[in-house]
C-alpha cells in the first residue's frame, strides 16, 4: 500500500511521534510505502510531498513541532480539496491518507472521506477538547509546562507579596487551566465553561491575605470571561484569517485585581511555550499508539474513522462523531478543583 500522512492546524507536542510510528508500522509491519505531505492540506493540493523512510523519521520522537510543517487552510481551498478528493488520491497513487490534526483538520478529513478519499484521522490538540477521545496527545505536555510555571510563579509571588494571574491556553474548554491549576496548587481557576465573578476572586485573595498568606496565584484559561456586569471586558475579535483572537483576559484580570485589592498584581501569559518543545513520556506513548492503530485501521479498510483513547484502550470512532461537539470541563471536575483552593 502507499499511505500519505500530513499534519494540519496548530502544532502540538507528539506530532513527530505519530509520523514516526506510522512510518515504522507501515514499512516494517506491512511493507508499505509512506509519503509525507508538507504544510498540511496545502501540500496535498499543491503537490508538495516527500517519501518517508525509516531514516527520515529517525531521531524525531522527542522533537516538538512537526517535521512535515503545518498550516491552516482557507475554507475556499478546503472546498477545492473536497471536490477533487478522489482525483487527488489517484494523482498521488495513495491508498489512504492519515491527517493528524484538531477539530478543523478532522472536519476537513470528514469532508474528504465523504468525497471519496480513503481517510483515517488522528486527533491532536493541547486543549484536550475533542469529545470522541478521552485524551489527546500534547495535553499532558501543556499541563506539565503550565504546572511548572505555576510552581515557579509562587516563589516570586511570595517574595514580593504579589498576586500573579497566569493565563494558559484553552479557547473553548478549560482543561489545561483545570489540571495545571490543580497540579500547581493555584488559589483560583477561571474557565471558559463558567463565567467568573471578579468579586469572588477578590474575596478569595482577601481571605488568603487575612489568614496571613502574602501572595496568590490565579490560573485563567485564555477563553475565560467574567460574568455579565462583573467587570468590563471585550472578549475577542475575529482576525483577518477568520480566527477568533482573544484580547487577553490575563492582562485585564490582573489590572482589575490590582485596582480592587490595592495590591500589586502581575499577568503572565504562557502562550505558545505550552505548545513548543519536547513531548512528555505520556504524550510520546499515546502518539505512538495512535500512529500504530491508524495504520492498522488502513489495512482493515476502516475509512472515515479516527483513532481515539477510551479508558486505556485505543479504538476507532467515526470522524463524524469526533467533530459534533467539544468536550468541555464538567461541573463536578470544577468542584473537585475548588475543594483544594
Ligand atoms: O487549539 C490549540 C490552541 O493552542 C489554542 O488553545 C489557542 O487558542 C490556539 O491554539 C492558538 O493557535 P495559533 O496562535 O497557532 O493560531
Amino acid at each position: 500500500m502507499r499511505i500519505g500522512v500530513l499534519t494540519a492546524g496548530g502544532d502540538c507536542p507528539g506530532l513527530n511521534a505519530v509520523i514516526r510510528s506510522v512510518v515504522h508500522r507501515a514499512l516494517t509491519g506491512h511493507g508499505d510505502e509512506v509519503i509525507g505531505f508538507e504544510d498540511g492540506f496545502k501540500g496535498l493540493l499543491d503537490g508538495h510531498y516527500r517519501p518517508l523512510d525509516l531514516n527520515a523519521v529517525s531521531g524525531i520522537l522527542a522533537r516538538g513541532g512537526t517535521v512535515l510543517g503545518s498550516a491552516r487552510l482557507e475554507r475556499g481551498r478546503l472546498r477545492e480539496a473536497a471536490e477533487t478528493a478522489a482525483e487527488l488520491a489517484q494523482q498521488y497513487g495513495i491508498d489512504a491518507l492519515i491527517p493528524i490534526g484538531g477539530e478543523g483538520t478532522l472536519t476537513a478529513s470528514r469532508m474528504l472521506a465523504d468525497a471519496g478519499m480513503p481517510v483515517v484521522g488522528v486527533p491532536k490538540t493541547i486543549d484536550n477538547d475533542i469529545s470522541a477521545t478521552d485524551r489527546t496527545f500534547g495535553f499532558d505536555t501543556a499541563v506539565t509546562v503550565a504546572t511548572e510555571a505555576i510552581d515557579r510563579l509562587k516563589t516570586t509571588a511570595e517574595s514580593h507579596q504579589r498576586v500573579m494571574v497566569v493565563e494558559v491556553m484553552g479557547r473553548h474548554a478549560g482543561w489545561i487551566a483545570l489540571e495545571s491549576g490543580m497540579a500547581g496548587g493555584a488559589h483560583g481557576i477561571c474557565l471558559p465553561e463558567r463565567p467568573f465573578q471578579v468579586e469572588d476572586v477578590v474575596k478569595m485573595v482577601e481571605e488568603r491575605f487575612s489568614r496571613g498568606k502574602k501572595f496568590a496565584v490565579i490560573c485563567v484559561a485564555e477563553g475565560a470571561h467574567p460574568a455579565e456586569g462583573s467587570m468590563d471586558y471585550q472578549k475577542g475579535v475575529i482576525d483577518q484569517f477568520g480566527h477568533e483572537r482573544f484580547l487577553g483576559i490575563g492582562n485585564r484580570l490582573a489590572a482589575e485585581l490590582e485596582q480592587r485589592l490595592g495590591k500589586e498584581a502581575r499577568p503572565v501569559i504562557l502562550g505558545h511555550v505550552q505548545r513548543g518543545g519536547t513531548p512528555t513520556a505520556y504524550d510520546r506513548v499515546l502518539a505512538t499508539r495512535f500512529g500504530w492503530h491508524a495504520v492498522e485501521a488502513v489495512h482493515r479498510g476502516e475509512f472515515g474513522m479516527m483513532t481515539a483513547l477510551r479508558g486505556t484502550d485505543v479504538t476507532m470512532v467515526p470522524l463524524a462523531e469526533a467533530v459534533t461537539q467539544l468536550k468541555r470541563v464538567p461541573t463536578d471536575r470544577m468542584h473537585e478543583a475548588e475543594s483544594v483552593f
